[in-house]
């Protein structure tokens, strides 16, 4: 059988092929991207590198030929993705594939108002119209994406959030690698759909308390409605889709979309999945 991961120059591709390629032989193993010169040391090992852009529909018949199981990661143009991640399924079902395995969002309903919804709903549902077995790979929030977040509450003494009395289930991009490779390697995930998400779930109170415990500073929770908290990205100079985006996540987690803590992690990898506190370094 032959495994084949899309964007596998991006962070979670590469790491989920590093994990791939300890467990299959590399010569059942395709790795498209954009960018075959940066996975050269993975081609060394005997992984079959290909060019593939989804914004370029003549690169994917080759790309997926002789491929069963694919991992689709979703690309990071927002907006913009959606018809291209139609085409790539498109092209995957043309090519013989048999099975796509998607990274997509918690709960992508049309109540969940954070702006990546739309994209990953429309991908899923081509999935499902598709013809193909597919498995959908629900990631939460990275959590390394709050340690920036943690060091400037710290820093400031204020974390500054629109995420009301909501809680997030942050998981790491190394347990999402580590859940795409089992899906990947095992058999038994046909129609599946996981929240691939971490140990617990924390609230802007929770955050506030990790960076009073791990910086020995003061720290003082400031809650703004969505209004006020897009007002202070745009004023801290912040692209207005960017500011709206950060927004809309604020206000998915507000309304509960983001809390599932699943056993996901640890059901698929047999490890239990690495907590936020874990990641802040102590001061
Ligand atoms: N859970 C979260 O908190 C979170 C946060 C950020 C993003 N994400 C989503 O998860 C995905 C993977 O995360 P990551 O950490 O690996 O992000 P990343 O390092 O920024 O990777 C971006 C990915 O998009 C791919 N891509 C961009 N344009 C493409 C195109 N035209 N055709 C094919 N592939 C394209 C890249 O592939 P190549 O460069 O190899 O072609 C790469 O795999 C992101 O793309 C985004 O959809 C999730």
């Amino acid at each position: 059988m032959t495994i084949a991961i899309t964007g596998a120059s991006g962070a979670l591709g590469r790491a989920t092929a590093e994990l791939v390629l300890q467990r299959v032989d590399p010569a059942q193993v395709v790795l498209t991207t954009r960018h075959p010169e940066s996975l050269a040391d993975l081609a060394a090992r005997g992984a079959d590198v290909r060019r593939a852009d989804f914004s370029d529909a003549s690169t994917l018949p080759g790309a997926f030929a002789g491929v069963d199981r694919l991992l689709l990661v979703s690309t990071d143009t927002v907006g913009e993705r959606l018809d291209q991640q139609r085409d790539a399924i498109a092209a995957a079902a043309a090519a013989g594939v048999q099975h796509v395995v998607y990274t997509s969002v918690p709960e992508p309903v049309a109540a969940n108002p954070a702006g990546v919804v739309p994209d990953h709903a429309g991908t899923e549902q081509a999935l499902r119209d598709s013809g193909l077995t597919w498995t959908m790979l629900r990631n939460n929030l990275y959590a390394h994406m709050q340690l920036p977040v943690l060091e400037q509450a710290a820093a400031s003494g204020q974390l500054v959030t629109n995420t009301g009395d909501g809680a997030t289930a942050y998981v790491t991009r190394e347990d999402c690698a580590a859940a795409a490779a089992a899906v990947l390697t095992t058999d038994g995930h046909d129609g599946r759909a996981y929240d691939i998400t971490g140990p617990e779930a924390l609230t802007a109170a929770d955050l506030v308390a990790l960076a009073r415990r791990t910086s020995g500073r003061e720290v003082e929770l400031v809650a703004l409605d969505d209004d006020a908290y897009r007002a202070g990205l745009r004023s801290a100079g912040l692209p207005e889709p960017v500011a709206d985006l950060l927004t809309s996540f604020g206000a998915s987690v507000r309304g509960g979309f983001l809390a599932t803590v699943s056993s996901a992690v640890l059901d698929l990898t047999g490890h239990q999945p690495t907590a936020l506190a874990d990641l802040v370094p102590a001061a």
